[in-house]
């Protein structure tokens, strides 16, 4: 497997007849997740769901019905809403689909297999050290346990991308020297306030522009890139790196927090680097572009395009089909909890995020951030109690001046 992550050592148990698979978090990636699910297995009934919100649970739950019928079968009594929706839906099934906003990640998570639920959860797992802490431990749980936990780092399982990978990995373009990898795209989605709203309200409703809530874009978004930089490099934490970042056009308090541009070099112990490039920018160049430098060729990379190419001194070009790769994750998350393989990215995963928050942590303060001071940041973000009311904290970080904790 090309994300193979934590072997297993207690396999699972294998699993036959109708598998009853929860969601939570119904919005845009937790209502395709859903369907994914139900395509991957015929025995899939989707059995509960859960929302911060009524008004999501149930837009997302009639398209579903609309697209699979009787598989989808939610009485009132399954449908839970609030913060503790997710506590609830855990008791009604055999399989979880996460796809909350990232802050709510770590603790969903280990409900979730503290319940002995085998799990798919979207990118990024956390929006702090804590969080990823706390998925680290959850992960070495679930491989004792012996239960799938896979993740929403899509590319993983796309066609062209384990191809040319596996490329890189086999030697294909020599050592890798540097890994430049480019998420650079426009802005996305703004909820207007509503009088009833509260401030919390406000927030998770608008939660990509709050850093407590998405981890900011570099994590939420831009992840992605971090991911296959990490991809390039074999999963090997970087040791340290040195990062830019600010808000150029994002200036109006309706942006929460976050930044719109940053510019991070990773570097690892071999001498070798990675160098990440994201924006949220209007009217600017939009690219999604990796490129893999080693000592005998170069990878390009080209997600958005479908072109894999090598260039070197052994040039190379991936002409195999194309994939739905959302699909694929399900397909393969779903034949492990069939065969009882138990399949478990979850140290792959909460690394690609601790990267990308190592990233914002070195523009934030200005500072360079060591794989290790990342991983023991002592910074919370998350409230110890969710509830609606006053928002959350949501400072504007200064390069130099803003503390590393
Ligand atoms: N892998 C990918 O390509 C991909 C693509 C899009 C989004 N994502 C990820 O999926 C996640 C969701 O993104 P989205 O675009 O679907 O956002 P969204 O806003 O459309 O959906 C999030 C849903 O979660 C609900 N929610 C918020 N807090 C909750 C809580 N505590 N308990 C239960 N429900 C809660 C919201 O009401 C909303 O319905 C994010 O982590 C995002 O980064 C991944």
């Amino acid at each position: 497997m090309p994300f193979a992550g934590l072997a297993s050592p207690l396999a699972g148990k294998p699993m036959a007849g109708p598998l009853r698979v929860g969601l939570v978090g119904c919005g845009g990636r937790g209502t395709g997740a859903a369907m994914q699910a139900l395509n991957a297995d015929k025995e899939v009934i989707l059995w509960s769901v859960g929302d911060l919100f009524a008004d999501r649970l149930e837009s997302s739950l009639s398209g579903l019905k609309e697209n699979f019928g009787d598989r989808v079968q939610i009485p009132e009594e399954r449908r839970f809403v609030g913060f503790d929706a997710y506590k609830k839906v855990i008791e009604q099934v055999d399989v979880i689909l996460f796809a909350t906003p990232p802050a709510f990640r770590p603790m969903h998570l280990a409900a979730a297999i503290e319940a002995d639920l085998h799990v798919f959860c979207e990118k990024p797992i956390a929006v702090d050290a804590h969080g990823v802490r706390s998925v680290l431990a959850t992960a070495k749980l679930a491989q004792e346990k012996g239960l799938s936990l896979a993740s929403g780092f899509c590319w993983r399982a796309a066609n062209g991308h384990r191809a040319i990978y596996n490329k890189v990995h086999q030697g294909g373009i020599g050592d890798v020297r540097h890994v430049y990898g480019t998420y650079l795209g426009g802005g996305l989605w703004y909820k207007k306030r509503q009088e009833n709203w509260t401030d919390m309200e406000y927030q998770l409703r608008n939660w990509l522009y709050y850093t407590a809530i998405s981890g900011d874009h570099i994590a939420e978004q831009a992840v992605h890139s971090v991911d296959k930089i990490m991809w390039a490099k074999n999963d090997v934490p970087p040791v340290s790196c040195t990062a830019i970042g600010g808000r150029e056009v994002r200036t109006e308090e309706k942006w929460g927090n976050i930044y719109d541009h940053f510019g991070v070099m990773y570097e690892w112990a071999d001498g070798s680097m990675g160098h990440l490039q994201c924006r949220q920018q209007n009217g600017a160049h939009s690219e999604n572009l990796d490129r893999i430098l080693g000592s005998n060729g170069v990878a390009y990379v080209d997600g958005w395009a479908g072109k894999f190419i090598i260039k070197g001194d052994t040039p190379w070009q991936y002409d195999g089909p194309g994939n739905n790769m959302y699909q694929t994750e399900h397909d393969e998350l779903f034949a492990s909890i069939r065969s009882g393989g138990a399949m478990n990215q979850g140290q792959d995963m909460a690394h690609s995020t601790l990267a990308a928050l190592m990233g914002r942590m070195s523009a934030y303060t200005g500072q360079r951030i060591t794989w290790e001071q990342a991983l023991n940041s002592e910074e919370r973000l998350t409230p110890d109690k969710w509830e609606f009311g006053p928002g959350l904290p949501a400072p504007i970080s200064k390069p130099g001046q803003t503390k590393f904790l």
